[in-house]
């Protein structure tokens, strides 16, 4: 079968279509033709080398995908040794969810890593109360358009805070209430919480704007390692940090995440949500659809499709 196969760390050439050997069952996993699979942020870091947990290489990445699994549309993560850039890919059954009836296989490869990245923060962590004002950070992204329109399902007032301008709009049309440059993050009303998917001096910066008894979480570190917050200065300001990291959360708590990934699939279901795919390249463009997140470029999820 035909892989994405990323030969060492380094550029988007790095990453080339190889043909690799079938995936093996093991352990009783079902093994799903995949039509699409979601390009992870992570993936981008992993082949630049800067990821903290690198795979050993040559490897095939991609960690979620959609496709068919006799006959059924399920989407899902695959096993922690990733292999969705593929035609074929293992995916242990219990992360394995249908695909609802209208989706695409794109949408289904945007879905679980977005969705329940944002979701189990924004309601274990965070707890968004009906009219909380919550800034979201990366906010036209893949993560950060399943916040906004999920900090819309709690009754909360999404602020979007994004690179450029030309991500305004997209921000609005899924409900942020308001729209900022990361420059623009000192000049906003205070918020209640805090959804930072950027890290370094963002996070820093949307820190300050935390009303007392507010909380920020930190997610991601797409535009540097955050700076130390020392407990002295957050019982200074009567607020509290969080972090969530969702690949150990389904090693250490699986239940937990189940039980979340049915809970947000019902808001998909119903069409109060839905997943954002900004971009979709075949295979062969997998440099290119890295070069786009990794440039700023995207928006929503990019998807290979095989
Ligand atoms: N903790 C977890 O469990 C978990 C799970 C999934 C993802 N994440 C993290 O969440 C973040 C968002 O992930 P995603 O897959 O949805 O990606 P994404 O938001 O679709 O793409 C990354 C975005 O980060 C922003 N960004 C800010 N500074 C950047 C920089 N220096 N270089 C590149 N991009 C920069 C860019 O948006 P602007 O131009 O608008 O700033 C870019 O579009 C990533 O940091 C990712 O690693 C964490």
């Amino acid at each position: 079968m035909r892989a994405v196969v990323l030969t060492g760390t380094g550029g988007p050439e790095q990453l080339s279509v190889q043909e690799m050997p079938e995936p093996a069952a093991v352990d009783g996993a079902a093994i799903v033709d995949v039509r699409a699979c979601g390009i992870n942020f992570a993936d981008v870091l992993i082949r630049l080398g800067r990821y903290p947990q690198m795979p050993e290489l040559p490897a095939v990445l991609g960690s979620e995908i959609a496709g068919d699994l006799d006959g059924q549309r399920v989407m899902g993560f695959v096993r922690s040794e990733g292999g969705g850039y593929a035609e074929r890919v293992a995916v242990d059954r219990r992360w394995l969810l249908p695909l609802p009836a209208n989706a695409s296989f794109a949408e289904g490869a945007a879905f679980p890593m977005a969705f329940l990245t944002a979701w189990i923060p924004l309601t274990q962590l965070l707890k968004v109360a009906f009219g909380a004002r919550v800034l979201v950070t990366a906010a036209a992204g893949a993560v950060g358009t399943a916040a906004i329109q999920l900090v819309k399902v709690l009754n909360g007032r999404p602020v979007a805070a994004v690179g450029s301008e030309e991500k305004f709009e997209l921000t609005r049309s899924l409900g942020a209430v308001e729209a900022v440059t990361y420059d623009g993050i000192g000049e906003l009303e205070p918020v209640d919480a805090v959804f930072d998917l950027v890290g370094g001096d963002v996070f820093a910066t949307s820190l300050n704007l935390v009303k007392p008894m507010g909380t920020a979480v930190a997610v991601g570190y797409a535009g540097g390692l955050w700076q130390d917050v020392s407990p002295t200065w957050l019982v200074g300001r009567n607020i509290g940090v969080h972090g969530f990291y969702l690949g150990r959360l389904i090693g250490r708590n699986p239940d937990l995440v189940e039980q979340a990934a049915r809970d947000v699939l019902r808001f998909w279901e119903g069409g109060v949500v839905r997943p954002i795919v900004g971009a979709e390249f075949p295979l062969e463009q997998a440099g290119e659809a890295h070069r786009l997140i990794e440039e700023r470029r995207s928006t929503g999820k990019v998807v290979l499709i095989p």
